[in-house]
């Protein structure tokens, strides 16, 4: 059975804020935003929640794909900020499609949730009891940042990506998913976190809800994924039998053009095969490498039969990798 993408579609939300903007609300310059991370811009989500554009972009993705949503079997959405803690963002989707038909769960590993998520979808289809999967990367960050701290609220973005997965048929082309990889590393999960709410109950010392936002070591997150991008990516061109010099796109996850730059450095490979979008988007956790996808795939930059790597790494620390032909 091979396992294949058929559709991808995307949402970002209408308020598009710029470096300029955020100089006017804290201590910032969009010289130092952009010279350090090359981000511009970032959608935040004003009116639109996590539900809502996790909903649009899988639309898209299904009309792409020619699938009705009672065809899918299974929904996976990779997400960090969910509207709800009950019920999941998954099911929320499904109710929203009408994709009565379909098992839905959600799926959490940060910035590399898309990349997890994949790879469940492909273990559900691949031994042909499930024929059709969305998988869908989706957050609202802004609303888990700390906008008192300009070192980390200036990175991120809220959007959605998802794709449409279908088990087809070997047809000796060798299209579709060819080996996903994927690591963590829970000891080293401090140097990016957001915590939940503390256990608090009339039986704990303290009663009291309090909220929590992301707190990030941001010279750590970027020493972790300079040296472990490089690696898993080629353990996954590895496994797909490939080198990567073969590989004609690299769809990273958009946290910082820097690190985007380092990993191509590191594999010997040009910048023209990495394409990015955080320039406008900044970095969209697990929404970041389906959105890229699909903005890669309707502008008809990927062609039938290219070979793309896909790699997310984020807190946790988690990491992973998958390769294909479109
Ligand atoms: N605007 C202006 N100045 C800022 C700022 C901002 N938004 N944020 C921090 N600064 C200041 C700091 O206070 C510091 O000032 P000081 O030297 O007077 O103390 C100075 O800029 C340098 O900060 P530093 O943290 O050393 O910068 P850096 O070169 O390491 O870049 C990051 C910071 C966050 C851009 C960089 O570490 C990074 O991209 N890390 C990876 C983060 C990431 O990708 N996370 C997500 C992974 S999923």
């Amino acid at each position: 059975m091979e396992i294949r993408i058929i559709g991808t579609g995307s949402a970002l939300p209408a308020r598009r804020v710029t470096n300029e903007d955020l100089s006017h609300i804290m201590d910032t310059s969009d010289e130092w935003i952009k010279s350090r991370t090359g981000i511009r811009a970032r959608h935040l989500a004003v009116e639109e929640t996590t539900t809502g554009l996790a909903t649009e972009a899988a639309k898209k993705a299904l009309h792409q794909a020619d699938v009705q949503p009672e065809e899918l079997d299974v929904i996976i959405a990779a997400t960090v900020t969910a509207d709800k803690f009950l019920p999941n963002l998954s099911c929320e989707v499904q109710s929203a499609l009408g994709a009565k038909n379909a098992v839905a769960f959600d799926l959490n590993a940060a910035c590399s949730g898309f990349l997890f998520a994949l790879d469940v979808a492909r273990r559900y289809l691949e031994d042909g009891t499930h024929k059709k999967a969305l998988v869908i990367g989706a957050e609202t960050l802004s609303k888990i940042m700390d906008w008192q701290d300009r070192s980390t609220c200036v990175l991120f973005g809220d959007g959605a990506g998802a794709a449409v997965l279908s088990a087809c048929e070997e047809t000796g082309e060798k299209r579709g998913i060819l080996s996903t990889v994927q690591g963590s590393d829970g000891s080293r999960g401090e140097v990016l976190r957001c915590d939940n709410r503390p256990v608090s109950n009339p039986y704990t010392a303290k009663y009291e809800n309090t909220l929590s936002y992301v707190s990030m070591n941001g010279q750590e997150v970027y020493k972790f994924a300079v040296k472990t991008v490089p690696e898993v990516i080629k353990e996954a061109v590895a496994a797909a039998g490939l080198t990567v010099e073969e590989i004609d796109h690299f769809l990273l996850h958009q946290a910082n053009y820097r690190i985007i730059e380092s990993v191509a450095k590191r594999l010997h490979q040009p910048m023209e095969k990495f394409p990015t979008n955080l320039e406008e988007c900044g970095n969209i956790s697990a929404a970041s490498v389906p959105i890229l996808l699909d903005n890669e795939n309707n502008h008809g930059m990927i062609k039938k039969g290219e070979k793309i790597v896909l790699a997310g790494f984020g807190a946790g620390l988690t990491w992973g990798a998958a390769v294909l032909v479109w």
